[in-house]
């Protein structure tokens, strides 16, 4: 089915959207995102990946293209339009073009940012096979830049280890720094240890996941133990359990890390009762 997706201002059919050669985004990989969940018709933590865009583009000092209520109600119309019941509103805000290559900035007076938004249709999203089987993950360098706060469409070293995940008969590879996990591809990554769930703190070093914001407030909320602090491969070889959370993917047991299956091989208790009270009190707040 042809999709409408947004451009700068307009609504047109998917085959008629169009993004100067010259942009930013498209030279430079000078452009950030966003990917909000949506269920039963409804966004999904809308406020938080509203909020952590204001900061990416901040960060790149970057102009805004419009203000949060026009975004919310371009993210609605798309949603209204396309008929999604279950699927992803992508995002994506570059520095756009002021009609030539050059390593400067363009002038931010003069040079109006690139706005793109479009939907994809994933019904069974929540109810994910893959949430039940549990997923396999390999460890690799993390050898990404260093502001890895800032969501930036710089994606082709995640997609490498997508792909090196995928030819080891994986699902997904955690990233290794200096002998500890920074994160997954497109995910963030926990542990469950002597019952406490444990996942890396907020630095430059991991992407501030919207996701683990919320999941980190349920489970204090339900007395569950919380840990933010690094841990090894080795560590996370030998845990209870292992999960990964992300706007696509919500919480996602791990249950084998190279090779090694971690307890019984099945996703563990405390990962999918955080998919289900995440599941549940986010749709309540679903907007
Ligand atoms: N990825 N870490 C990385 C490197 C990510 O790319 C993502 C999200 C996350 C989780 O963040 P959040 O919970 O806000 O989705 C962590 C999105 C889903 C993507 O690139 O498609």
């Amino acid at each position: 089915m042809m999709r409408t997706v947004y451009v700068n201002g307009d609504y047109v059919p998917e085959n008629e959207a169009v993004i100067s050669i010259f942009d930013r985004g498209f030279l430079m990989a000078d452009g950030v995102y966003e990917v909000t969940s949506v269920l039963g018709g409804k966004l999904i933590d809308f406020e938080g990946h509203a909020a952590r865009l204001e900061r990416s583009l901040s960060e790149l000092d970057m102009p805004h293209p419009c203000t949060k209520d026009e975004m919310l109600e371009i993210h609605r119309e798309l949603v209204r339009l396309n008929g999604i019941e279950e699927g992803l509103v992508y995002l994506q805000v570059t520095r756009g073009s002021d009609g030539d290559r050059d390593f400067v900035f363009p002038d931010r007076e003069t040079t109006k940012p690139t706005i793109v938004l479009f939907t994809q249709s994933k019904p069974g999203l929540a109810d994910n096979p893959a949430a039940k089987r549990g997923t396999k993950v390999i460890s690799i360098d993390d050898i990404r830049w260093g502001r890895r706060d800032i969501k930036t469409v710089q994606l082709l070293y995640p997609s490498m280890g997508k792909m090196m995940a995928k030819a080891a008969g994986a699902d997904d590879a955690w990233m290794i720094e200096d002998g500890a996990v920074t994160e997954g591809t497109s995910n963030n990554a926990y542990i469950v240890k002597d019952g406490k769930i444990v996942t890396r703190g907020l630095s430059s070093d991991i992407l501030h996941g919207i996701t683990r914001a919320a999941v980190l407030r349920f489970a204090r909320e339900a007395q569950m133990e919380v840990e933010e602090r690094a841990f090894t491969i080795e560590e996370a070889k030998a845990a209870e359990e292992a999960f990964s959370t992300s706007a696509s993917a919500f919480v996602m047991p791990v249950v084998e890390i190279d090779g090694v299956p971690l307890g019984d091989g099945t996703p563990g208790p405390v990962a999918r009762r955080l998919r289900e009270i995440y599941l549940d009190e986010s749709l309540k707040t679903a907007i």
